[in-house]
């Protein structure tokens, strides 16, 4: 099938890729010129793991190519998918603007030569759908006055679920895939379009096995509303699970409890699931601050307030000045202090720095007067443009940070970090003070060689004195 994509960010370019790898010819359209250029040069504008290879592959095999232009792309496309940016308005709601150009862009651009479907992929509040559907109705009717009514097209919801870091394998071997149509010609585009991933009889490609336990996966059709409900519902809970485990770590500190092992205990619950119960220093990312808030509005505006979700939001902010808090029961004063930050993307295997919980810290830590210092294998570029007023000294290497540091901070679990020589570290340091939040590093391990230790949940007390029996009072 000929498929237009829109907007070639996180999303829109690993669909892109993909979509072209399973066979159909694909055109990426993105009003970002420098991105495009990039593209066309065989380069990736953003750092995820396979998608250059993938984008390699996928030109050989359905072919890709990039525009700046969609008028000729839509015209001869069978499915248009819009995956542009939805970023958060200060009111928390979604920012609309780019979606509405898209789908207005797209109603210009049509003629009554075939049928088609606009795929909103973006995250987008309940309704947009419709909104959609009417954009693209003013876009035909201002382009075509007199013709517009020979123009026929669907409007399908097809929410994105990958993880960025792994979003290929995810994108090609997903847990389901939700399309919401309001009628049977749209849902059943959709499901040609994705038959190759439904029946994974697709050659895996080099870098992105696939996973042995995989079967058919599931197309999940459903009410365009409900379909965007899905996308919200899912995130919100994902955050709210992590959420969870840092308020059970919270506690764990304080009552003598190992937060590993009281979440490796809840996990081997079926009902319950091991993933997304990692306590830490929060989550971040584009995605979850802005759906919760997104949905927190959708819902005032039905006049419902959702109480979980603002307390989800409420405890991911306690659990980033956590950090600060531990830094100062350790260090006591961080006027004048080195704090070093191992890590600034929000997770690993990303340069994706929006709404990382590490710029949170460096915002704090220079607010009160520390210097701060940093370390990521990938991000370090993207911050220092993204961030300019950010007073961050940038370091080539983990030792480099450490080397005169008052304390360090594991913002960021990338596995080269597992690696780390902890004792040429801590002997670097000023004082060897280690906040570990992501608990990548055993206590006892990190303990032994030198540091002063804490993570999130954790007691790096030796355990006997809690839990040697008590002797019984005799007489
Ligand atoms: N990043 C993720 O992990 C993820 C996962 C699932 C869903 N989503 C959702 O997918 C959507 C896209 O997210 P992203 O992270 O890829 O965003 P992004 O900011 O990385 O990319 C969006 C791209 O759209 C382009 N764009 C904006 N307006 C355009 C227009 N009118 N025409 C053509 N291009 C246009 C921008 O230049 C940009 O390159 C969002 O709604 C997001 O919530 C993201």
């Amino acid at each position: 099938m000929r498929v237009t994509v829109i907007g070639t960010g996180y999303v829109g370019t690993v669909t892109g890729a993909c979509l072209a790898y399973l066979g159909h010819r694909v055109t990426c359209v993105d009003t970002d010129e420098a991105k495009i250029a990039k593209l066309r040069r065989g380069e990736t504008p953003i750092y995820e793991p396979h998608l250059p290879e993938l984008l390699e592959l996928a030109a050989g095999r359905g072919g890709i190519d990039f525009a700046t232009e969609l008028a000729g792309p839509v015209a001869e496309s069978d499915v248009i998918f819009i995956a542009v940016g939805t970023p958060p308005l200060a009111t928390g709601e979604a920012d609309l603007s780019y979606l509405s150009a898209a789908a207005h862009g797209i109603g210009a651009a049509m003629d009554g030569s075939r049928y088609r479907v606009v795929v909103n992929k973006s995250t987008v509040p309940v309704g947009s759908g419709n909104l959609v559907e009417t954009l693209v109705r003013e876009g035909i009717a201002e382009a075509s006055p007199a013709g517009h009514r020979g123009i026929d097209f669907g409007v399908a919801s097809n929410p994105e679920f990958l993880r960025e870091g792994c979003a290929v394998a995810d994108s090609l071997y997903p847990d389901r895939i939700v399309v919401g149509a309001g009628d049977a010609r749209t849902l059943e585009l959709m499901r040609e379009l994705y038959r190759p991933l439904v029946a994974q009889n697709f050659p895996p490609p080099p870098g992105a096995p696939r996973p042995a336990s995989m079967g058919e996966v599931k197309l999940l059709a459903a009410t365009l509303t409900s379909a965007e409900m899905i996308k919200y519902a899912a995130n919100a809970f994902l955050a709210m699970k992590i959420g969870f485990a840092n308020e059970i770590a919270n506690i764990c500190e304080r009552v003598g409890a190992e937060a590993p092992e009281v979440m490796a205990g809840m996990g081997l619950d079926s009902r319950i699931g091991a993933r997304f119960l990692n306590p830490g220093v929060g989550w971040g990312g584009s995605c979850f601050g802005k759906d919760i808030r997104a949905l927190l509005h959708t819902a005032m505006e039905y006049g419902y307030e959702g109480k979980l979700l603002r307390a989800s939001l409420e405890v991911n902010a306690a659990q980033r000045q956590m950090v600060v808090q531990k830094l100062q029961e350790k260090l006591f004063i961080l006027k004048g202090r080195t704090i070093g930050l191992l890590g600034l993307a929000f997770k690993p295997d990303t340069d994706d720095l929006r709404d990382a919980p590490s710029l949170y810290l460096a915002e704090r830590l220079l607010q009160m007067d520390a210097r701060v210092r940093a370390y990521d294998p990938v991000a370090m570029a993207a911050c220092r443009e993204q961030r300019p007023d950010l007073k961050i000294r940038y370091s080539e290497s983990a030792l480099e940070l450490a080397e005169d540091a008052d304390a360090l901070v594991v913002v960021t679990e990338w596995r080269e970090f597992a690696n780390l020589d902890l004792e040429q570290l801590a002997h670097a340091m000023t004082t060897p003070i280690m906040v570990d939040g992501r608990n990548l590093f055993s206590p006892a391990e990190a303990i032994a060689a030198g540091f002063d230790y804490t993570g999130v949940g954790r007691c790096p007390r030796p355990r006997t004195a809690a839990s040697r029996p008590r002797r019984q009072a005799v007489g």
